[in-house]
């Protein structure tokens, strides 16, 4: 990849996730109850404790630096960084109303950290790594910003079969269009789902003591409609998929969606599995 199409990925994710910002905010509630149990994985595996400084990667609307701040404690710190200063906001808006002094979000790209060599005794990072461009390089910057014998804990999506809350909006959309088949190396959802990869990288970074596993949990919404709302709203890498789409492409997606959710039905929720790669790795002493 050329630097200039890497710059043209960043650019993009800066854009794509500042417009859906708005939407995180109106669904934040969501993601606290569908998913906040996932942030408290990760100040685990990261070994938080009182007095750490702490670094979230693609922070977004704040998780996991939220949790991390409230973990942390007013002797320790964490500063969450993200392209989209959009989503940023919001993750602030949520630290101040909590009354939670000790975090701060900052714009900046995760390929080229601001930050000095060995300045954290953490680092978290939740569903950003595969939109990356170099996620090498990503690995090798995280594992400089981190003190000696301190960890790095991260979670991405697996495969989209074990993930229907979002591989069946775009098993809707080959239906009704042509979609072109994913370039396995080009950043997007899916990009970091093969068992092995990204714990391969943080190796690679000079890692130690990695581990990986797949967290299976569940994800549930009041309705198929609600599920196909919110997706739609989110998803930023949904809606680029269906920019071109015709209305009536767009109604028969809508239908598909719904009707393949509706599979998922359980008591009177819709409920999908969820299924996360958790890898942790720590820089040797
Ligand atoms: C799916 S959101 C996840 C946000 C949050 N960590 C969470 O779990 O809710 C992905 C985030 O990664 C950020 N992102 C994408 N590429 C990035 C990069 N190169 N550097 C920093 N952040 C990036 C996006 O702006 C977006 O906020």
């Amino acid at each position: 990849m050329t630097k200039q199409d890497s710059q043209q990925i960043i650019e993009d994710q800066r854009q794509d996730w500042n417009r859906v910002a708005g939407a995180w905010e109106k669904w934040d509630r969501l993601f606290e109850e569908q998913a906040g149990y996932l942030n408290h994985r990760l100040v685990a595996d990261a070994r938080l404790r009182q007095g750490h400084a702490v670094l979230d990667v693609g922070s977004g609307t704040g998780y996991p630096a939220i949790l991390a701040a409230q973990t942390v404690g007013a002797s320790g710190s964490v500063t969450g960084i993200d392209l989209a200063g959009e989503m940023l906001a919001v993750a602030q808006r949520k630290a101040k109303r909590l009354g939670l002094l000790n975090v701060t979000f900052r714009t900046g790209d995760a390929t080229t950290l601001p930050f000095e060599t060995a300045s954290f005794d953490a680092v978290i990072s939740r569903f950003c790594l595969m939109f990356l461009p170099d996620v090498p390089k990503a690995s090798t910057e995280i594992a400089r910003v981190l003190k000696p014998n301190r960890w790095f804990a991260v979670m991405v999506w697996t495969s989209p079969e074990r993930n229907p809350r979002i591989g069946l909006s775009m098993a809707a959309m080959k239906q009704v269009f042509d979609l072109p088949p994913p370039d396995p190396t080009a950043p997007g959802i899916f990009r970091l789902a093969k068992p092995g990869e990204l714990a391969g990288m943080l190796q690679e970074a000079g890692l130690v003591d990695i581990t990986e596993q797949e967290f299976l949990a569940e994800w549930s919404y009041e309705s198929p409609e609600h599920y196909y709302s919110t997706m739609m709203e989110i998803a930023a890498p949904v809606q680029n998929l269906m920019a071109g789409c015709s209305d009536s492409q767009r109604q028969e997606v809508k239908r598909l969606i719904i009707e393949a959710a509706s599979a998922y039905r359980q008591d009177d929720r819709i409920t999908f599995p969820i299924a996360v790669r958790v890898v942790a790795g720590r820089k040797p002493a």
